[in-house]
């Protein structure tokens, strides 16, 4: 008999990228059914947002770190507008001819943004209490029901909800894993936006998938029809004061509003391996002990003095690197600081898990660190089982210079490039930047606790790429994340054989260079709103 694990076993196997194959997709792009990137319900009531003014917030990005540092702010909706625009707003429109495409506070494969937000507000000045669903292009909240809610005063939950079809029309079956790297680019960039508000943000990692859907209405199959159906993830808590258990709210609404949009007139492929993984990964309600992070030095110093909400909007992918600039090494050591858990530090502080992805770097252009393969450890007292499980021509040789607490070892003195070009679907960017990764997950035992931490891995995977992106923005340089590489290729390079350890994201940080034939509109333009 098969088993849930067994088939997230089979689909992780299955969607590898190999050199010879890549994991089954539509094989081309079927442009008449491309999803419309927007979900809304047609018919529910609408409320308009205020738009965050350019001055409005004047947190600074190197105070998100600091425990304490900015003060709450006051809760209203107008600075539950602010989050939500933060987090999941657009960031600009690109034009290139006649084609214009939104782009997000969020990064996301493909640019097809399967992640949908909901917030459940009660007491809320300006807001009726129940859930709503946020359409960004718009920058409204959709009401889809009155709900009375039992939360904490002052705090509002918000909900995430994967479309898989979005991801699945351009990439087949290896969607899922895109769609839960979003998720965890989601939750990183919620805890973000509620920091620079100076509010708190807790995953409720207790909760069940079906807590989640009863309670956003994700499972109302009237309200659906045979639109594309979103499968739950995540429900935070967000606020002054977050730290009290919430158990799952389960009052019921009595009227539910609005008839969610079809993405696609029809799809021209079904994915029933995305169907069954997804159905494995489900999540029942858990009681775990949350993981406590150790104490560790205050977070490294960052010189950059600009406002959060300014290096959260101006995020970017880099799509080409100029192959020259170079990073320092305090700076490589900073960026790798900040994925380290700390109490009360965001972002890692919304987690109650326990770190379980490490990183392997391809460093190119670090002033100061010998160009090779060098290896981060997240967590403590690791070093031996790494030692044994990585190849045996490993040296396992301490950074220069780096700090005590940063366990950076470089494990193999080389030019890099090519290999990390290679390994990563034969993308230059991952051979012209400072430097390149892949996130090593201890996968086998993880997942020995229930198949659905095979979500939380790539939620962890997306967190550390959210930092990435948000550091190298900070240091005047920029990232990108790399879904695509080969799986085993990657794996065989560093010597990896069973599969507790499996590479689950990559990603890399450079000078990037402009596309000039592409141009930037502001993000709001068409709203008649401040
Ligand atoms: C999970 C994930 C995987 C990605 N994989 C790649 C990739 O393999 N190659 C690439 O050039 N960009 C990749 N990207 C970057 C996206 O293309 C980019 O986020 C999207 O086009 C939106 O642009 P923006 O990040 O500038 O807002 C990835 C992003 C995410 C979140």
């Amino acid at each position: 008999m098969t088993t849930p694990l067994d088939t997230v076993f089979a689909y992780h196997e299955r969607t590898k990228h190999h050199f010879q194959r890549y994991a089954a997709g539509p094989g081309g792009l079927d442009w008449a059914t491309q999803p419309d990137p927007f979900r809304s319900f047609a018919g529910s009531p609408q409320l308009a947002l205020p738009l965050l003014g350019a001055t409005t917030l004047q947190t600074r990005y190197a105070d998100l770190y600091q425990p304490g540092a900015p003060a709450p702010h006051a809760f209203t909706l107008a600075n539950i507008a602010a989050l939500l625009e933060l987090a999941f707003g657009l960031s600009a429109w690109k034009k290139y001819g006649a084609t214009r495409w939104a782009l997000r506070c969020i990064p996301s494969s493909g640019n097809l943004h399967p992640t949908e937000a909901y917030v459940v507000v009660q007491g809320t000045d300006g807001i009726a209490d129940g859930v709503h669903h946020y359409l960004s292009r718009d920058h409204v909240l959709e009401q889809r029901c009155d709900l009375p809610a039992d939360l904490p005063a002052e705090t509002f939950l918000l909900g995430l909800s994967s479309i898989h079809w979005r991801e699945a029309w351009k990439y087949g079956e290896r969607a899922y894993r895109y769609c839960q790297h979003d998720a965890g680019h989601a939750i990183a960039a919620t805890r973000y936006a509620a920091a620079a508000l100076g509010w708190q943000a807790r995953v409720l990692s207790g909760w069940s998938d079906a807590d989640i859907a009863g309670l956003l209405g994700l499972d109302r199959d009237a309200d659906f029809g045979d639109a594309e159906r979103e499968h739950p993830d995540v429900m935070m808590l967000i606020g002054r004061n977050v730290a009290e258990p919430l158990t799952p709210q389960r009052a019921v609404a009595q009227a539910w509003y609005g008839q969610a949009n079809h993405l696609s007139p029809h799809h021209a492929h079904d994915w029933p391996v995305i169907e069954a993984v997804a159905a494995a990964c489900t999540k029942p309600e858990t009681h775990e002990p949350a993981w406590q992070a150790p104490p560790l030095p205050d977070p490294l110093s960052l010189a950059n003095q600009a406002r959060a909400s300014e290096i959260i909007k101006q995020r970017r992918s880099a799509q080409e690197f100029d192959g020259n600039t170079s990073i320092s090494a305090d700076t490589l050591f900073r960026m790798l600081d900040m994925t380290l858990p700390r109490a009360a530090v965001p972002p890692w502080d919304t987690i109650d898990w326990a770190p379980r992805i490490h990183l392997a770097l391809f460093i190119h252009r670090v002033e100061g660190l010998v160009p090779g393969v060098y290896l981060f450890l997240r967590s403590a007292h690791l070093e031996s089982k790494m030692r044994a499980e990585l190849s045996g021509e490993f040296q396992w040789v301490r950074a220069e210079g780096c700090p005590a607490h940063l366990e950076l070892y470089r494990v193999a003195e080389a030019d890099a490039r090519n290999a990390a070009k290679t390994l990563s679907c034969h993308q230059d960017i991952a051979a012209d930047g400072a430097f390149s990764l892949g996130m090593l997950a201890e996968y086998e035992s993880s997942l020995a606790h229930g198949p659905w931490i095979y979500r939380q891995l790539f939620w962890e995977a997306g967190i550390l790429g959210h930092v990435l992106y948000l550091e190298a923005e900070a240091a005047g340089v920029r990232g990108t994340g790399i879904g695509c590489y080969f799986d085993d290729g990657v794996h065989d390079v560093l010597g990896i054989k069973g599969r507790w350890l499996q590479s689950l994201y990559h990603f890399t940080i450079g000078g990037a260079l402009t596309d000039t034939r592409l141009e930037t509109l502001p993000a709001y333009a068409h709203l008649k709103r401040e």
